[in-house]
């Protein structure tokens, strides 16, 4: 037989072996589940962060986004997120009670002036230091993402917390919201966001709190006679991922992506503001809600029997952190 024959042949094998992992290194796939529409600021920043993968990281990495609860709640998605089926997601800071109790900072009633205070609060080195609250979990913070001011909505007009009393009101998975309503006589009841709808469609709870764009994604404004500019809360998200997955990822790519999502950060805040604002419009414009102002001195009354809550949980949330969140308030 021809010598080099016998040569040949395991070279070429060889190198049939090789290429494949040379040439056709895998792309990564990052599922992105979440519990919004597409149109808030959470589900447009979803949306741009996969457009912004696409774009500066093509072939290397793509995101897929299930928005709407598609394929978990907030609950069983931090459970999914720990055994790696999804990479990424954002629930409220409020669903974070197993993971770490210094974020009930964010459900203190009237802690936050505004928006623009939360978002000072959050770009601060102690908001960034709070970030990290969630790491010995298994879990990592990659950056806190914008909603907006909640607002109180009943089937009757809630002008006094007295309005409130002996009224059924859905929560988030939080000990602070259910402090608040307690303290003005009513009842919560924990309860997914998929399920809020229904719940008030059927009379099985009688109000909510969420922010502007919630209540118009999810038309909650159409099983509710009445809405009052309460803005006696804050919604923000933990855009989160699993740190074994985080830290496995090749440094090149690592560091791309966490530049990526320091811009969509900034976006995110951007359609928040934006969209607060034009969201409550679009739902006094359906006239199927009546939505009420109340007077400073109404406010008061709010601020005078919910606040109390603080008491319970300012050592657990940090004391420290109070007083920068009341620095950012006194500059917005
Ligand atoms: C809620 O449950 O009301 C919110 O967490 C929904 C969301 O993610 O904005």
């Amino acid at each position: 037989m021809n010598k080099n024959i016998k040569l040949v042949t395991p070279i070429i094998i060889a190198i049939g072996l090789t290429v494949p992992f040379i040439t056709l290194a895998k792309e990564i796939v990052i599922k992105f589940s979440h519990v919004t529409t597409k149109t808030t600021p959470k589900g447009k920043g979803a949306m741009l962060l996969k457009k912004m993968v696409d774009e500066r990281l093509n072939g290397k990495v793509r995101i897929e986004v299930y928005p709407s609860s598609q394929l978990y709640g907030d609950k069983a998605v931090l459970k999914a997120l720990l055994l790696n089926d999804v990479q990424l997601a954002a629930p409220s800071l409020s669903k974070f009670s197993k993971y770490t109790k210094k974020w009930a900072l964010f459900d203190l009633p009237f802690l936050f002036k505004n928006a623009q205070a939360l978002n000072c609060f959050t770009d601060s080195e102690k908001g960034q230091e709070l970030l990290n609250a969630i790491d010995r979990k298994g879990l990592k913070g990659l950056g806190y993402w914008l909603n907006g001011m909640k607002q109180i909505s009943a089937n009757h007009p809630l002008i006094t917390p007295k309005d409130a009393q002996g009224l059924k009101f859905r929560i988030m998975s939080s000990d602070v919201l259910k402090a608040q309503f307690e303290a003005i006589g009513a009842n919560p009841q924990k309860m997914s966001f998929s399920e809020v709808y229904n719940a008030l469609a059927t009379g099985v709870i009688d109000g909510q709190e969420n922010t502007w764009s919630n209540i118009l994604s999810k038309k909650f404004f159409e099983v509710q006679k009445d809405i009052t500019v309460s803005s006696h809360g804050v919604l923000g998200y933990a855009l989160i991922t699993n740190k074994r997955f985080w830290n496995t990822l090749p440094d090149d790519i690592r560091l791309e992506l966490e530049k990526i999502i320091k811009e969509v950060t900034a976006k995110v805040t951007q359609f928040a503001l934006d969209v607060a604002i034009k969201d409550m419009q679009t739902i006094a414009d359906s006239g199927k809600t009546n939505i009420h102002i109340l007077s400073p001195e109404q406010k008061q009354q709010w601020v005078v029997a919910m606040k109390p809550v603080w008491a319970k949980f300012e050592n657990q949330v940090g004391k420290d952190n109070i007083v920068v969140v009341q620095q950012c308030n006194a500059k917005n």
